[in-house]
């Protein structure tokens, strides 16, 4: 019996080559709706970023990152020639900030600032300093730092915020606080992570995020944004936030499995940005916890019991994936560990252990090939595979820390598109990059460039 469940399971969780394809197209056609109009699932956002970075631009900038794991405060110098110098300071996000007043969570980022320039030795009294907010939420931009959050991800919401311009709310807070500095843009992510890259090489085109929450961002042709009304602009391209982690939220062709359902429910945002539940950190070792409550529950696993631990929503989380994942001891001595020392669970068998690794493969390897249709998508949209070879720079836990995945991302590309793809496309880790692209694009706009 235990055979069959593993067996179905598989069955499931496995995307084929042919799914692979019908999810592609799918995502090529949610692209150009999102490019045509408004109020489309995947946004398709236009980040007013139109310029490549030269890498000889210089200055000294401020940039905040908010979205992911830490909160970060970076002063970043540009010295030219691509070189750069990055001071930064980590701060954790209070739980209980991430869902209370928007007010209260603007109030805490200029502490961390001010906190952050004190330590600097930087005087904010004594001339403006111009700061890039990552915020990497899904922001409708209507200037470079104008726009109206639309929704919250990853577990924010925070009152008080959607429907309002968060760099405003920021800017209201740093004046409250007496600091003179300016919010000069507003920056996705992944419109940070692709500045960062593409200030030490031109060749970069996309900048993806896999970390706790996913999305990605290319540099897309004017005339084929069909629904800007932003008039002129300077070049003849820009970038756009994706906010592909709400692909297929009508839930057509993504292989959602009563697991992902569970999840999805008892999520922040039901319904909301299923793409992104099947694929980053937040979420895959809560599916992976599904899954396994869900054969505890046919006495398939662990004897039937559970713990007072694996019960609680988001216990098991997505970095004992990647210890498990790794395991390669022959009783499977670190996933014994996980569950039992650290889960709780009061004793598991070789057989139990095996099935949760299985399990965690099962799931990592789905993300992974979903993450691959994603990208397949931009690059049938953008014709990649007519052009020379570019670059996606990448960053985010799951692609730094879970084994294997831009490899397994890679063999799904190769299946779509042919061996040489890896010729096409090359994915650059850009770690914590996207506060350098921040400021890199307030240095921009600051410049008038
Ligand atoms: C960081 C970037 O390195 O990665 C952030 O600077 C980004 O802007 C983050 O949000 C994503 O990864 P994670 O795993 O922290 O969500
Ligand atoms: C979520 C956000 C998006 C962000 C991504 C990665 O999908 O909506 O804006 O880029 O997470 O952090």
């Amino acid at each position: 019996e235990q055979k069959q469940a593993m067996k179905d399971l598989q069955n499931e969780f496995e995307v084929t080559t042919d799914k692979l394809r019908t999810i592609v197209n799918q995502f090529i056609a949610e692209m150009k709706k999102g490019l045509e109009h408004n109020g489309a699932t995947v946004a398709m956002i236009p980040s007013y970023v139109t310029g490549r970075p030269t890498g000889m631009e210089t200055g000294t900038y401020l940039a905040i990152d908010l979205g992911g794991t830490n909160l970060r405060v970076c002063q970043v110098s540009l010295n030219g020639n691509g070189e750069v110098s990055i001071q930064q300071q980590k701060y954790r996000v209070p739980e209980p900030l991430k869902v209370g007043e928007m007010r209260a969570l603007c109030d805490f980022i200029s502490d961390c600032i001010d906190s952050f320039l004190t330590e600097m030795g930087t005087d904010p009294m004594e001339q403006v300093l111009q700061l890039g907010f990552t915020f990497s939420f899904p922001v409708n931009l209507t200037a470079i730092n104008r726009g109206n959050l639309m929704q919250w991800t990853k577990g924010f919401a925070c009152a008080g915020a959607i429907g309002k311009d968060p760099a405003l709310m920021l800017q209201d807070s740093l004046r409250r606080k007496n600091l003179k500095v300016r919010v000069a843009a507003i920056v996705n992510d992944t419109v940070g992570t692709l500045m960062a890259h593409a200030y030490r090489d031109r060749s970069t085109f996309m900048g993806i995020i896999f970390g706790t929450g996913t999305n990605a961002a290319y540099y897309e042709r004017m005339d084929r944004i069909p629904k800007w009304e932003g008039g002129q602009t300077k070049g003849d391209e820009m970038v756009i936030n994706m906010e592909w982690g709400a692909f297929d939220d009508e839930r057509r062709v993504l292989p959602v499995t009563v697991h992902d359902n569970k999840l999805d429910r008892e999520s922040i945002n039901p319904r909301f940005h299923i793409y992104e539940k099947l694929i980053s950190g937040m979420y895959l070792g809560e599916i992976v916890r599904n899954v396994a409550l869900s054969l505890i529950d046919r006495f398939l696993l662990f004897n039937g019991f559970s713990s007072a631990e694996f019960n609680k929503q988001w216990s098991f989380e997505t970095a004992y994936m990647s210890t498990i994942e790794i395991d390669a001891s022959s009783d499977l001595d670190e996933t014994k560990r996980v569950l039992e020392s650290i889960l709780g669970i009061t004793k598991t068998t070789l057989a139990d252990r095996q099935m949760v690794k299985t399990i965690c493969h099962l799931v990592g390897v789905r993300a992974a090939r979903l993450s691959a249709a994603g990208v397949a998508a931009v690059m049938s949209h953008c014709d990649l595979l007519q052009k020379d070879c570019c670059t996606a720079a990448v960053d985010g836990s799951v692609v730094e820390f879970y084994p294997n995945f831009s490899e397994t991302m890679t063999k799904a590309l190769k299946e779509l598109f042919g061996e040489d793809v890896d010729k096409k496309i090359k994915f650059a880790p850009s770690r914590d990059g996207s506060g350098l692209g921040a400021a890199v694009i307030a240095m921009q706009v600051s410049k008038g460039m």
